[in-house]
C-alpha cells in the first residue's frame, strides 16, 4: 500500500522523508491555507526531498474551463504531478477530457460507492475516499471503502482506492485489511506508526539486561 503524507508543510515532509517510507504527498487548499509560502515554492521544496514521490495538487478554480486549464498547468510543474479534482457533476466532463489526454487525475471529496463507480468508469488514477469525514457524519467510512474496493476488483477497473481524511492509526489498519492501494495521512499520525508502548518497554529491558550482564563488548 502506497503511503502519502497529507500536508503542505515541506519542512515536516523533509523530516519524514528520511524514513524511506513516503511514496507521495497530497495537498489541498485547506492544507495550503496554513502555510505562509507560495504553493509553487512548496511543491518545489517537496520535490527536493522526495524527487520520485507522487505529488497530488488540488485545483483551486471553480469554473470547469478554468479547472481544465489549471489542471494542465499543475501537471507541467514536474513529471510526477497528479491533479486533484473534486468529485462533482460539473467536473466530470473535465475529468474525462484530462484522462483522454493522459493526465493523471486524483478525484477528491469522494463519499459514496456511486461516485467511485463513475470515477472508475472514467479511469481516474486515484479515488480519494474521505473516510474520517464519513465517520464525522455517522457513516462507517471503512465499510464504504470495502464496497468500493470490491467494486474495483469485481469489474477490474484500473483506478486505485486512496484512503483520505485519516483521523487515527486504526483507519490505516482498516485500509490495510481491505487491501486498498494507497492512503494519505497527516504527519502526526505518521509519527505514531512505528511506536508501541510494548516496544518501548522491551527496549528498556534489553538495555538494562545488557548493562547488568558480564559483557563489555558485543563482538570481541
Ligand atoms: O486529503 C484531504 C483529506 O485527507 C482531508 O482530510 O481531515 O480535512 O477531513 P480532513
Amino acid at each position: 500500500m502506497k503511503l502519502f503524507l497529507d500536508t503542505a508543510d515541506y519542512k515536516k515532509i523533509a523530516e519524514c522523508s528520511v524514513t524511506g517510507l513516503i511514496d507521495g504527498v497530497t495537498i489541498n487548499p485547506s492544507l495550503l491555507k496554513v502555510q505562509n509560502e507560495p504553493p509553487l515554492k512548496i511543491v518545489q521544496e517537496i520535490i527536493k526531498v522526495l524527487p520520485e514521490a507522487e505529488i497530488s495538487l488540488q485545483v483551486t478554480e471553480q469554473d470547469p474551463h478554468k479547472v481544465y486549464e489549471q489542471a494542465k498547468h499543475i501537471v507541467n510543474v514536474a513529471d510526477n504531478m497528479l491533479v486533484k479534482i473534486p468529485c462533482h457533476k460539473l467536473y466530470m466532463p473535465v475529468i474525462a477530457q484530462l484522462i483522454q489526454e493522459g493526465i493523471p487525475v486524483n478525484a477528491t471529496l469522494v463519499f459514496t460507492l456511486n461516485q467511485a463507480f463513475e470515477l472508475a468508469k472514467l479511469g481516474v488514477h486515484y479515488i480519494s475516499l474521505f473516510v474520517g469525514r464519513l465517520y464525522d457524519n455517522g457513516v462507517d467510512g471503512l465499510k464504504v471503502a470495502t464496497t468500493i474496493q470490491q467494486m474495483l476488483d469485481t469489474y477490474d477497473y484500473d483506478s486505485e482506492l486512496l484512503i483520505a481524511s485519516v483521523r487515527n492509526p486504526e483507519h490505516i489498519e482498516g485500509a490495510l485489511a481491505l487491501g486498498c492501494d494507497a492512503i494519505t495521512i497527516p504527519v502526526d499520525i505518521f509519527n505514531q506508526l512505528s511506536m508501541s508502548s510494548l516496544s518501548d518497554a522491551g527496549l528498556e529491558q534489553f538495555k538494562q539486561d545488557w548493562l547488568q550482564g558480564p559483557h563489555k563488548q558485543l563482538l570481541e
